[in-house]
Formats: C-alpha cells, structure tokens, sequence
C-alpha cells in the first residue's frame, strides 16, 4: 500500500469536476449538537491572527492530543520537525532563507503525509459521521476544520501526480465562504456548492479559500486509494 499510487489517466477519470458531489451528506443540526463540548485546536503556529481550528477523526494514534499533526499544516509541521527553533516564531529572514532551503532539498517520501494517519479517533464515532460508514474503512488524515472571520489558506495545492490519496471536502456554510480553483490561469469561485454534502475534491489543481463569516465549519478527509471502489458506487452522478 505504502507504494501505491494512482496514474494520471485514473485520477482525470475520478476527477471529472472540481467537487464531484457525493450521495454523501453530513446532517448539520446532528454535527452541530455532537461537536458542542469539543475542544477545538489552532491550526498551525503560524499566520494566528487568522481564526482557524480543527479537532482531528483519523490522525496517527487515535489520542487527542496537543499540536496533533492531523490538524496543523502538514508542510509547516514537517519543516518545524526539522527546525524546531522557529517554531512560532516570526517570519525573520533567517526562517524565510531555512523554509526555502529545506524545500529545496526536500524529498518527498521522507516527510510526513496523509498516508502517515490511519487510526480513528472518538471523534468519529459521533452520530453525523455515520454517513461516512461505507468509507470509514480508508481513512487516512481527516479532521474538521472551524473558521472564523478572515479564516483562509492560500493558493496551494495538497498532492502532486501520481498521488497516493484523495481528498474530501464539505462545508456547513457554503453561504459564508468562498473556494476558488485556478482556472487557465484565474481563480474561479465554485458555486452550487450543498451545505453539508460530500465532494470528491480536486486537491491537486490549485485552490484556495476564505471565510467571510464565523463558524464556518469544514470535512477535511483524506482516503487512501483503496476506497476507490466504494467511493465509485457513491458518486452522485
Ligand atoms: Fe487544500
């Protein structure tokens, strides 16, 4: 499995849009109640004056635990493994010059990513994940991420060709929050987007996103490349 990887040919025919719906969809009053008296973590230790937290479904050991990889950038997260001594630290020019050095070296199978998280946590035992149940078999790093006002990420893409996982991706509040993927060359907003539903999300064209709003919530979850059956079966369309 750690090998794995699915072809470019594969990954077009999956891919057919940039959110490909789901007969999958999260009932929102049931999540909202269920993750009531979650603590939720801060993404990251960079950027906090953006309000962006997560609380972690598939990570690497099933405990809830402090600076859980599953809900931080895993980009950052591997570089801070390497320099723990920027972490939180502001960007000065010697952080800026070692970030670009190491991605310049960086080997791609030497770092941690979505195929490293594999064990559920309590927090997907809660009700309105049940609709997840054909898929929970192939979970790999999932989390569910809260935004607030100004809550973003830029531009990036998650994978690269050929991958070695897919991607889900829902919102509560499509109302309250924009995705755009590029498009030759633009960036263009998704529209139609269901609150609550499952997309097969294209996590290798370039997207980013944006909240305009508070509790703007997320379904982050990555599925390894066996799912790929099952996941056929559930495609809306
Ligand atoms: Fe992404």
């Amino acid at each position: 499995m750690k090998n794995h990887s699915l072809s470019v040919d594969n990954y077009n025919k999956m891919h057919t849009s940039n959110l490909r719906p789901l007969n999958i969809k999260i009932d929102i009053d049931q999540f909202l109640s269920d993750i009531e008296t979650i603590n939720f973590q801060v993404w990251g230790d960079l950027h906090l004056e953006f309000p962006r937290y997560a609380f972690p479904l598939v990570n690497q050991d099933g405990k809830i635990k402090e600076d859980d990889p599953a809900c931080y950038p895993l980009d950052r997260y591997n570089f801070i493994k390497k320099y723990p001594q920027f972490k939180m630290s502001p960007l000065s020019e010697e952080h800026v010059q070692s970030w670009r050095k190491y991605y310049s070296s960086i080997k791609i199978d030497d770092v941690i990513n979505e195929t490293f998280f594999s064990v559920p946590t309590e927090y997907l035992n809660k009700k309105s994940f049940d609709v997840l149940s054909p898929l929970k078999p192939y979970m790999l790093r999932s989390c569910i991420l809260k935004w607030d006002y100004l809550g973003h990420f830029k531009k990036h893409v998650d994978t690269f060709h050929p991958t070695k996982w897919l991607r889900l991706w829902g919102t509560t509040s499509p109302d309250k929050m924009i995705l755009r993927y590029e498009d030759n060359g633009i960036m263009v907003a998704e529209k139609n987007i269901e609150p609550g539903r499952l997309y097969l999300h294209d996590s290798i064209r370039p997207h980013e996103a944006l909240a305009y709003d508070d509790n703007v919530y997320q379904f982050f979850i990555a599925l390894n490349l066996n799912s790929i059956n099952t996941l056929n079966t559930l495609f809306r369309e």
